[in-house]
């Protein structure tokens, strides 16, 4: 069964940016480092977003922020997310030479975590439009293509994406994200497509549709339902990167076990052994989620203390398996 219409996949402009296309790979804290990034690329992903920056990190020159930046020259579109509710600090931090390498801004407009709503970021901004507004034209002065990730509102009884849209629009986005969760349901429940179809409706600017993306059926279905103009995948990207080359025709012939080889070699060039280790084990677990009789291997994959210790792990718990 054709879970996904052929014609619902297509390339995409964003600010004049070309996306080969519309299957977009969320922002994941902890995630989505430079390695996974290209992985997502080669396997058909339209865009692929580092993880959220904090600005007021950036500012202090914070280290562990500076390398949520890596990039290189390979990687097809850049595009950094940054997170922070001071629309002057947001400027400066667009406008700076940290971002110099970077296409496209993202501003976390959807974070719902509790210290962050506090500071007045991520989803605290749909709460105050001004300021939305503000720190949206602030980042637009740095010449980047800026675009916005929001949620479908704050409570679940109040949505307003719709509403939030057309002010990202007015405020210069180029594109807006739309979290089809509440704040309130953090990342649980069904997302509200039917607020993502409003938003959809309220503005010109590209729509992409995010929550609850499982399987192909269900992007199918969000795609479908919400008449959105692309997709993010989250969570299940982790799990399964390969449905970015089963929604987008992108022919991979590598299996897991090549693909993880592959990350580990290339976070090791761009990374220190501690973080490729946290990342490489991370990893592993989601893509060995649902393989049968791996479990035996969990216990010594997370106690491995070194890469080659971690090669052979990955080796005994993915080279035998013909995906
Ligand atoms: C571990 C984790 C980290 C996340 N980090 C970010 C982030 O840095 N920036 C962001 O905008 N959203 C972040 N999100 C939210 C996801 O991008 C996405 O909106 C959410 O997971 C819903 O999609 P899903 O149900 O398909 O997973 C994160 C979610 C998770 C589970």
């Amino acid at each position: 069964m054709q879970s996904i219409q052929v014609s619902a996949i297509r390339p995409l402009r964003v600010g004049g940016i070309y996306l080969p296309s519309n299957v977009l790979m969320a922002p994941l804290a902890g995630y989505t480092c430079y390695p996974f990034r290209m992985l997502a690329y080669e396997l058909g992903a339209g865009l692929c977003f580092t993880e959220m920056c904090s600005a007021n990190a950036l500012k202090y020159k914070d280290r562990a922020t500076n390398r949520l930046l890596v990039t290189t020259a390979d990687e097809p579109v850049r595009a950094v997310q940054l997170l922070g509710g001071s629309p002057a600090v947001m400027e400066r931090m667009a406008e700076s030479a940290f971002l110099r390498d970077f296409d496209i801004i993202d501003i976390n407009m959807g974070c719902p975590v509790p210290n962050v709503f506090k500071s007045g970021e991520g989803s605290a901004l749909m709460q105050d439009p001004k300021r939305a507004a503000a720190i949206i034209h602030g980042c637009k002065r740095s010449g980047k293509v800026v675009t916005v990730k929001c949620r479908a509102g704050i409570r679940e009884d109040a949505l307003f994406a719709a509403e939030f849209a057309r002010v990202c629009e007015d405020a210069g986005a180029d594109m807006i994200t739309v979290h089809g969760r509440s704040r309130s349901m953090m990342y649980d429940g069904e997302p509200h497509m039917e607020e993502i179809a409003h938003a959809k409706a309220a503005v010109s600017i590209p729509v992409i549709a995010n929550g609850g993306i499982f399987s192909a059926e269900d992007a199918g279905r969000m795609m479908e339902c919400t008449g959105a103009d692309g997709i993010m995948v989250a969570r299940y990207g982790l799990e399964n990167p390969f449905i970015f080359s089963e929604l987008t025709g992108k022919v991979c012939e590598k299996t897991a076990f090549q693909i993880l080889t592959e990350q580990l070699e290339l976070a090791a060039r761009h990374y220190d052994e501690t973080f490729v280790l946290g990342y490489m084990k991370k990893i592993s677990a989601y893509m060995m989620k649902k393989r049968r009789g791996t479990k035996q291997y969990k216990e010594r994959l997370y106690r491995s203390g070194s890469l080659a210790e971690l090669r052979e792990v990955i080796a005994l718990i993915f080279a035998d398996s013909p995906v």
